[in-house]
């Protein structure tokens, strides 16, 4: 697979200079994404390609003969799970993925078991991965780290495409693409996402999967958004600022209960106290999800969580159809095959793949 052209021979630091949408194009192989960095390399054509491609894999995968088809797309290429920050769904559901489209994986999860524990960069370690694999796709604990890596693999003799799966408190991409997918499957028979209401609830300043789905809403017409948190942990004026920029309806609420009965999907996440430099405690009870907001809800809403969770989230709406979480974790699994197929442009195949 030869690289995106348009990053090779960028410096890095006319890469750090340019808006989020040159970047975006920089990123593309041939109008296909080859490094995956960010939300807004997904126009809303993309998420509908993308939504597609991953109902066809799922149908596939359903027969022995399919599954056969699909492990035999990939089976010559190998994928480095790099993820030095802790992580059960997206590490599980992205080696899942390459299970189903034949790539074989290895992974550095410790990187007490790896040369940084004798002094190697991390660019030094990920440009090692690349000698040996097809593809990166790493969790760090440090934002813009993925960015620094893509550019130096489009650059590097050996240009590997660099899948982010979590940078610091920034984006996590692929999170909200499974969330559109799960909003899509949820929405089909309502008329899609468009003109929904979403509602955020819980730790908006530090959770990257808010300001990443933030962002690829944004695709979708008429979408309001709301923002449920405690004043300290508001969602951050950069994504205001899109919204604005976007002509995006969005609001902020101080308690669940006051929007709850108006909501179509209500996004529930942790507080993301790992971030928290000193022993802080967060008053929660207006942002917590149980019985009594379910008992308030559309009967065709959903609720919805990236996970884990803690006690925002109550277990006793588990059973209810409108808990969507569990299919949501699922669907991150269809979402990531569809995305690695598209990296390496087998999309045509399996859309060609008649059962
Ligand atoms: C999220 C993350 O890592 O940002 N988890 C996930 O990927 N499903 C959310 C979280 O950790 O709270």
């Amino acid at each position: 697979m030869k690289s995106t052209q348009s990053l090779l021979g960028v410096s890095w630091e006319s890469f750090q200079g340019m808006s989020t949408a040159e970047q975006s194009a920089c990123l593309d192989d041939h109008d296909t994404p080859y490094h995956i960095l960010m939300s807004q390399q997904f126009s809303r054509e993309r998420l509908d390609a993308l939504g597609h491609l991953a109902t066809r894999i799922r149908i596939i995968s359903k027969t022995r003969e399919g599954n056969h088809f699909l492990k035999g797309l990939l089976f010559d290429r190998r994928a480095m799970l790099y993820f030095t920050q802790p992580s059960s769904r997206t590490f599980l559901s992205f080696s899942a993925a390459c299970q189903i489209l034949g790539l074989e994986t290895e992974e550095v999860r410790d990187t007490a078991t790896s040369s940084e524990v004798k002094g190697e960069t991390q660019e030094d370690s990920v440009r090692t991965f690349s000698s040996y694999f097809d593809l990166i796709i790493m969790r760090t604990q440090l934002g813009g780290l993925a960015e620094k890596m893509a550019w130096m693999l489009s650059n590097a003799e050996r240009p590997v495409p660099i899948v982010n799966a979590g940078s610091g408190a920034d984006q996590h991409p692929t999170q909200a693409l499974l969330d559109i997918y799960t909003l899509q499957r949820s929405f089909e028979e309502q008329g899609g996402i468009d003109g929904k209401h979403v509602v955020f609830v819980g730790d908006l300043a530090r959770g990257r999967t808010v300001r990443s789905l933030a962002y690829l809403l944004t695709s979708y017409d008429n979408v309001k958004q709301t923002f449920v948190a405690p004043p300290s942990l508001q969602i951050g004026d950069d994504i205001r600022a899109m919204l604005t920029e976007r002509g995006v309806e969005f609001a902020d609420a101080a308690t669940l209960d006051e929007v709850v009965a108006d909501a179509d999907a209500v996004y529930m996440t942790r507080i993301q106290d790992e971030w928290d430099t000193e022993e802080t405690t967060y008053d929660l009870s207006d942002f917590c999800f149980g019985l009594p907001q379910l008992e308030r809800l559309k009967k065709t809403a959903v609720v919805m969580h990236p996970l884990p969770r803690r006690e925002e989230l109550s277990p006793d709406i588990d059973h209810d159809p409108r808990a969507v979480y569990w299919r949501q974790m699922r669907n991150g699994m269809w979402v990531r095959a569809a995305l690695i197929a598209t990296i390496f442009k087998c999309e045509p195949e399996i859309l060609a793949y008649h059962d």
